[in-house]
């Protein structure tokens, strides 16, 4: 089996699915292929994994599926599979269907039991994986007890299984795979995207999603039909109906599709009929094998049977469900996916010579900022156009107010940002965290122009937010790092921001291009004020410097690496700036915490008096960021304070600042300038420092203990 160098890490959930269509495989490719898939997203996190496939072979062509789960890494899941007794590995399959999953424990310890694939019942006939959550699971189980089901694990995903095979059960076995699996969705609440297959239909499988992504790759030798998949839409049916029921007759007739159009399928065309699937959570298990892929929207089901692909959707979103859409009209879904060329290259995603994929992601950074300014800046013009935005610009200067949601990492990148941005719209600017923004229920109005920033467009919290505002009328501005992401997808319109793909859990060069995003976005709103045209091309030259500056700044990554080896063995460390640099501090004690474990404060300088000032003696480690700019003298000041009661800070500051380093116990310095891009060339050093602390510690920095890359889940 091809090495992968992903094999490694703790949490999140991975769903890889695998179907093949006259494409003979033996089954030691297809569990390969599968196992490979998993490794593809062992970056996202996981602690248990799992396969289902089909051994009819085995059972005298009686159809039936194996499940085979473990505990751990895909390799030991990889080394169970050679070693099960009894199968055949060289046996050719024409026509086969896989499921494969990584589980990151929510409901029930991670355990073989709590594993996916979930079943139906001993025989297998209703296989399952699933990521994110059932929320109204309790209820449904309860209802399938007193059917009879007896359930063996504690997750919510198994009451899946155990409804499908009641469902197909008590319409005589009647219904179609799809229409058996479309009533299931429409009694699940929560987030899930889900890939089913079972014994009643060897070699078809179903996947549908709602809140959770999921992606379909399609490869075949031969033509295929079409660049597009078009919808059917099918009628609903209310979990109320199969509670007073209580079993399912008759409701397959109420799901008879609505056929709209004409073509149907996707499938190939002429002579040859060969075809393969790939389902995936995540498009990086899918790039190897091809580039042609459809993201499937939330409450759409797909089906694969004989080789061929159907789309459907149980009902029309209404406004009341959907809101507004992309064009801010009645949410009426679109009526077909398109056939999507994806670009990622396996090479982008791998470590190359770096260690771990944070060291590599950090000193990609002089070529991501320039990624992310590519064909964007004009830096002779003095000009900026972002695509993306410029048909709402007019639109947004005649806004309420912006405001900017995020989490995490993302969340600091509009904090860096806000003070720009007040200063280049004019504009009241509001930056909240996602899930603070949600719990106050906040007033949005339809005036109101929305932001959300994300690097993986998948956030939870933020797409939440996303959805809160979206339904209030305002309008939606996408700023994320993943091409075709929920977020990207639900946006009325918005910024990629082309950082390229970020593996490590801990944000880096997505950070700084999402920086350098919204300074692009706040010089496009105000490039027809003659006051502004100075302080914009002083911007803009500052931004054709970075890259160059950034090379700089990485240069003293061995300066660094000195400071990582005294600080290491501490417990704590305060990280103290203000103005432009106050996101420093929080970005930079935000990657102390998460990869190292230390305790990590980031302090505005300002607030030292009202509180921190009491942590600082001789024994607490002080980081301290000073650069020359319009609030050097009020820093200055707070170092004093800190120095008068024996702190010993370590500075961050301008080069040749030698009035300030005099100041310091140790320091670093990086290049100067213009104030509000100060922030980028600040952040490296603490990125250089969380990473080389937390290599001193033994700790995993690629995939820190308890995190995730992407949070799906709120
Ligand atoms: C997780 C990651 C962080 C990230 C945050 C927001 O917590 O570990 O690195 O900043 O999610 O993620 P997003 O993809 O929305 O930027």
């Amino acid at each position: 089996m091809k090495e992968f160098p992903l094999d490694f890490c703790p949490n999140t959930e991975g769903i890889f699915a695998y179907l093949n269509y006259l494409v003979p495989a033996t089954r030691k490719q297809i569990l390969d292929i599968l196992i490979e898939g998993l490794k593809r997203m062992e970056y996202r996190g996981y602690d248990s994994a799992g396969v289902a496939f089909d051994i009819s072979e085995e059972t005298n062509n009686k159809s039936a599926i194996k499940l085979v789960k473990k505990r751990g890494k895909v390799k030991e899941l990889e080394a169970a599979l050679e070693n099960q007794n009894g199968l055949s590995y060289t046996k050719e399959y024409d026509i086969h269907c896989g499921i494969a999953h990584t589980r990151w424990a929510t409901h029930g310890e991670p355990n073989e039991v709590n594993s996916h694939p979930q079943r139906s019942d001993e025989n297998n006939e209703f296989v399952v994986v699933h990521n994110g959550i059932i929320t109204n699971y309790k209820d449904i189980k309860a209802f399938l007890e007193k059917k009879g089901f007896v359930f063996e694990s504690e997750t919510d995903t198994e009451v899946i299984a155990k409804l499908a095979k009641h469902v197909f059960d008590s319409d005589n076995h009647e219904g179609s795979f799809r229409e058996i699996i479309e009533i299931v969705v429409q009694q699940l609440e929560g987030a899930f995207a889900l890939v089913i297959m079972s014994t009643h239909f060897p070699g078809e499988c179903v996947a549908t999603r709602r809140g959770s992504p999921l992606v379909i790759g399609m490869k075949s030798k031969a033509k295929l039909c079409t660049d597009h998949i078009p919808v059917f839409y099918s009628k609903g049916i209310g979990l109320k109906q199969l509670n007073e029921k209580g079993d399912n007759r008759g409701y397959m007739a109420g799901l008879a599709p609505n056929r709209m159009f004409s073509e149907s399928e996707y499938h190939t065309v002429g002579p040859e009929k060969e075809v393969e699937y790939f389902f995936a959570s995540d498009a990086s298990a899918i790039i190897g094998h091809t580039n042609q892929v459809i993201y499937l929207e939330d409450d759409d089901v797909a089906a694969v049977t004989k080789g061929c692909l159907t789309l459907h959707r149980i009902k029309r979103a209404t406004l009341g469900e959907g809101g507004l859409n992309n064009d801010r009209k009645p949410n009426l879904q679109p009526s077909i996916r398109k056939v999507q060329t994806i670009q990622l290259e396996l090479q982008q995603i791998m470590k190359g010579n770096y260690s771990t994929f944070m060291q590599k992601e950090i000193f990609e950074q002089p070529e991501s900022v320039v990624n992310t300014m590519r064909g964007r800046v004009n830096f002779q013009e003095n000009k900026v156009t972002l695509g993306g935005l410029k048909d709402y610009i007019a639109e947004i200067k005649r806004c309420r107010r912006l405001l900017f949601i995020a989490c995490g990492t993302s969340f600091h990148s509009a904090v860096a940002t806000r003070q720009l941005l007040e200063e280049l719209t004019e504009l009241p600017v509001m930056v909240e965290l996602a899930s603070d923004f949600l719990d106050r229920n906040t007033p949005v109005f339809r005036d109101d122009v929305c932001f959300f920033i994300s690097q993986s467009g998948e956030t939870a919290d933020t797409l939440m937010a996303l959805n809160y505002c979206k339904k209030r009328g305002a309008l939606i501005v996408g700023i994320t790092n993943t091409v075709g992401s929920t977020i990207c997808r639900e946006s009325h319109c918005g910024v990629h921001i082309n950082a390229g793909p970020e593996i490590g859990v801990a944000s880096t060069k997505a950070y700084t291009s999402q920086f350098i995003s919204l300074v692009m976005f706040g010089l496009m709103m105000c490039d027809d004020r003659i006051s502004m045209q100075e302080r914009r091309k002083e911007i803009i030259q500052g931004l054709k410097k970075l890259p160059e500056q950034i090379k700089e700044v990485l240069a003293i990554d061995d300066e660094v690496k000195k400071l990582a080896e005294e600080m290491y063995k501490e417990k704590s460390l305060l990280v103290m700036g203000r103005g432009y640099n106050y996101a420093t501090c929080l970005e930079g004690a935000l990657k102390i915490k998460e990869l190292t474990y230390m305790h990590s404060e980031g302090i505005l300088a300002g607030e030292l008096k009202h509180g921190p000032l009491a942590l600082v003696d001789k024994a607490m480690p002080v980081l301290f960021i000073v650069t020359r700019d319009g609030v050097y003298s009020k820093c200055m000041n707070a170092l004093q304070q800190v120095k008068a009661r024996h702190g010993e800070p370590v500075i961050i500051c301008n080069v040749d600042d030698t009035d300030t380093i005099a100041h310091a116990n140790r320091h670093v310095t990086v290049p100067h300038t213009i104030d509000c891009l100060q922030g980028i060339l600040t952040v490296i050093p603490m990125q250089l420092l969380s990473l080389h602390i937390a290599t001193l510690k033994k700790c995993d920095v690629d995939c820190p203990r308890n995190l995730a890359k992407s949070v799906t889940v709120a």
